[in-house]
């Protein structure tokens, strides 16, 4: 047996009023594909079955990937809903099955289907939202087979403004008076509304706030949906920040100060993957996703699979770092250490977020480590210095294995060096070697 260090971390209470689902759905960060980041409003039908085939020959599925999502730009922008049932249209342009034709063809794949809507009277592409709708849609996707909602926050009306604005982005948010919980909010109420009515279908549906960590959604995002968007949308770049979106250093460093928000049923969300688009290096997508897998948010692929190159798919393939994700034990994420005891974690502005994260799973203690500099550095870790590893001596020898290659790196005593290269990111397990 493996030493069980991981007992000594402190692990957070679920929160009795999480959304727990019978089947299990939503208790693991959800693992799948959306079309957003990489075809915009250019979707169609045949996007999503071509997607569902490529998770089944490259293995994506038998990994745990299974909800292949479709975002904004699925509807009728002109017809809108039905005259008589009140229902969205699809567009049977883009659809020629309609939304319930693909459901079926994803479901004979063994996966599951999601759409996309928004708490607003229309989405943030200007299609139809369900602000108002919030039956009559919950019991439409229901129907047509939908397992998972992603819900948008776009164009609320005036009267569903929230009386205390909280943006994450802002620093003049309006101050509320001792006491008040956000919960209480209407952003709050525009999402309990959907919650309400896809808890009423006889389907479980796997629902995802898209709410950009407006009204403190962390707060009270666990006992209205599975997962909670935590900024604004991720581009991929490094370091990017414009109006509404964001590169990988800014989410990061914010992921750092609210990596104890998420436990079983209950996930930050951090965005889709950017893994594969624009400009990244690899050494930049494996950042990306061992901090995404680390900080336990949902994996939801956003880049086209057809011509994906192999480095990419090794990425987004690394059974290690979806191991870590879905671990069926530990359901916190890693931690900022170094950082957040004693050192402030810095502004969005920086260029260096934490670079040291501890978490643990059923195998052993994990490290994260980031070079958010411009050439390779190397970071060495004193085991002493590691919660979890602390106080077991400094005789103690550990193995080190790193989860990139699958391999042990080998026996250490009292530290371990790793040469990082530039914005890459070391994922090590450590174990001590009375483990197995
Ligand atoms: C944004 C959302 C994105 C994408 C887009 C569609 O608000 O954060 O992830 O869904 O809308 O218009």
């Amino acid at each position: 047996m493996r030493a069980n260090l991981g007992m000594s971390l402190p692990v957070m209470a679920a929160t009795a009023a999480a959304i727990v689902s019978p089947d299990g759905t939503g208790r693991l960060p959800a693992l799948g594909w959306n079309s957003w980041n990489e075809y915009a409003c250019d979707i169609s039908e045949d996007v999503f079955i071509r997607v569902a085939d490529l998770f089944v020959e490259y293995g994506l599925q038998e990994l745990g990937y299974e909800y292949v999502n479709i975002d904004d730009c699925w509807s009728n922008r002109e017809l809108r809903r039905d005259n008589v049932t009140g229902r969205i249209i699809p567009d049977y342009v883009k659809f020629p099955s309609g939304i319930h034709g693909v459901a079926e063809q994803i479901h004979a794949r063994g996966l599951k289907l999601g759409i996309y809507s928004d708490a607003g009277t229309l989405t943030c592409g200007g299609f139809e939202g369900s602000l108002g709708f919030e039956q009559t849609d919950a019991e439409t996707f229901t129907e047509w087979g939908v397992d998972y909602l992603k819900y948008d926050n776009c164009n609320v009306p005036e009267e569903w403004t929230d009386e205390y604005i909280f943006y994450p982005e802002h620093t003049d948010n309006a101050v509320p008076p001792p006491g008040y919980w956000y919960g209480d909010s209407r952003t709050a109420e525009r999402y309990n509304a959907m919650r309400d009515a896809l808890l009423d279908q006889n389907r479980t549906v796997q629902y995802s706030l898209c709410a950009w960590g407006h009204a403190r959604v962390e707060t009270w995002g666990n006992e209205t949906g599975h997962s909670w968007r935590m900024w604004g949308d991720i581009v991929p770049e490094w370091k990017g920040q414009y109006t509404y979106s964001w590169g990988l250093v800014p989410i990061i460093t914010q992921a750092a100060r609210h990596w104890n928000d998420t436990d079983f049923w209950g996930h930050n969300d951090w965005d889709m993957l950017e893994v594969g688009n624009g400009n990244l290096t690899l050494a930049e997508s494996r950042t990306h996703f061992a901090m995404w897998a680390a900080f336990k948010s949902p994996l939801i692929i956003g880049t086209r699979l057809e011509g994906i190159t192999q480095p990419v798919l090794d990425i987004l393939r690394n059974k290690e770092l979806i191991e870590f994700n879905q671990d069926p034990v530990y359901g916190v994420g890693v931690r900022p250490f170094n950082y957040g005891c004693h050192i402030p974690i810095p502004n969005n502005e920086t260029e260096h977020p934490p670079s040291h994260y501890v978490g643990s799973s059923t195998k052993g203690i994990h490290l994260f480590l980031i070079n958010s500099y411009e050439s390779e550095r190397s970071i060495e870790v004193a085991f002493e210095e590691v919660p979890g590893l602390r106080g077991l001596g400094e005789d103690e020898e550990y193995i080190v294995h790193d989860m990139w290659t699958g391999k042990d790196i080998g026996v250490f005593k009292g530290s371990y060096t790793a040469a990082i290269e530039s914005h890459d990111t070391a994922a090590l397990r450590i174990t001590t070697i009375h483990g197995e």
